[in-house]
């Protein structure tokens, strides 16, 4: 696939197959949780409530929780590499200052002799988003990486730089005569509520919230509630929580109370079970997303679903 970013490709990208998973894996999609259903009998199930919309591309994904380890960046690899799949050029964007994991994990490949940018050249204007996207390995993911020089926005605060990223995918449109260069971008935020997040989200159509079900904090979660509604109040009307992610799904009791306590926070969101593997923990050390790794693993399978639910692909639509 061509690369619709400034810099051309860099020799053969691996293909993102779609998954051919048996649809006895597959989770059951419901419009309410039955609150009935004997502990015994009860399966993870996604939830579509009725006032859910589907999104359409192109479209900008915020994948943000503040907390650390909650799944943003697994998120972001998986849903990346699904749409891939189903056909979408896609581009990730790293907006985590502190680990910089989806760049080491993606690789963007660098052409030989000329500089390297990042996001922090973007929030700096030393270049435009173009030209800090560079193609990874995976046929139709694309990126713009990032270091830990990213910081230096939360410091030295550039001026304009909550509406940075919005103004530089506003240009690039304008400069593509009004198509959006990617179906689907997605930004993964960095374990913080600090600018570059506000930036992201101030940019996003939608934000995807990623909760690891062991590790909910609720002070945390009504943090970012407080942050996505002043946001849409000042900077950013349009933003909606498209989808709740359960990460690291186990069944228990109180991944089935945090799912009910969830939809009822976010009522218009689907909310999806991701469920727990070992083999995802075990991919960004392989380079690879899970989908490629291990793609018989559950969560590969749960974000292939995943994706169609939040963004229909064009096998699920046809
Ligand atoms: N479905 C899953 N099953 C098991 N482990 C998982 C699953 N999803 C994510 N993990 C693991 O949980 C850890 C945290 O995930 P990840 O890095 O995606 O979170 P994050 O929100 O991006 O973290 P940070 O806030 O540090 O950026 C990682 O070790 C990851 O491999
Ligand atoms: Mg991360």
């Amino acid at each position: 696939m061509e690369s619709p970013g400034a810099h051309p490709d860099q020799g053969p990208r691996t293909a993102l197959p779609p998954l051919d998973s048996p649809p006895g894996d597959r989770l059951e999609v419901v419009t309410a949780w039955n609150a009935d259903t004997p502990y015994q009998a009860w399966r993870p199930q996604i939830l579509v409530p009725a006032t859910f919309r589907q999104a359409s591309a192109p479209r900008v994904f915020v994948v943000v929780n503040q907390k650390g380890g909650a799944g943003k960046t697994t998120s972001t690899v998986e849903l990346a590499a699904a749409w891939a799949a189903a056909g979408y050029r896609v581009r990730v964007i790293d907006a985590d200052h502190q680990e910089a994991a989806l760049s080491a994990w993606l690789l963007p490949q660098y052409p030989e002799d000329s500089p390297r940018h990042s996001l922090r050249s973007v929030f700096f204007e030393d270049c435009t988003l173009a030209e800090a996207t560079y193609p990874t390995r995976f046929a139709g993911v694309d990126m713009v990486p990032s270091g830990t020089d990213l910081q230096r926005v939360e410091y030295e605060r550039p001026i304009g730089a909550e509406q940075a990223l919005a103004d530089a995918l506003a240009q690039e449109m304008e400069e593509a005569g009004g198509r959006a260069p990617y179906d689907v971008t997605l930004i993964d935020a960095a374990p913080s509520l600090g600018l570059v997040t506000v930036a992201a989200l101030t940019a996003g159509d939608e934000a995807l919230v990623p909760i690891k079900v062991g590790g909910l904090d609720m002070k945390g979660m009504a943090s970012l509630h407080k942050t996505i509604r002043s946001v849409q109040r000042k900077t950013n009307p349009k933003l909606r929580v498209g989808a709740v992610l359960l990460t690291a799904w186990d069944k228990s009791s109180f991944a089935r109370q945090l799912a009910a306590q969830v939809s009822e926070d976010y009522p218009e969101a689907a909310v999806i079970p991701i469920r727990r593997s070992v083999r995802a923990a075990e991919a960004p050390l392989t380079e690879q997303p899970i989908r490629l790794y291990a793609p018989d693993a559950a969560p590969a399978g749960d974000y292939d679903q995943a994706a169609g639910v939040i963004l229909p692909t064009r096998e699920t639509t046809a």
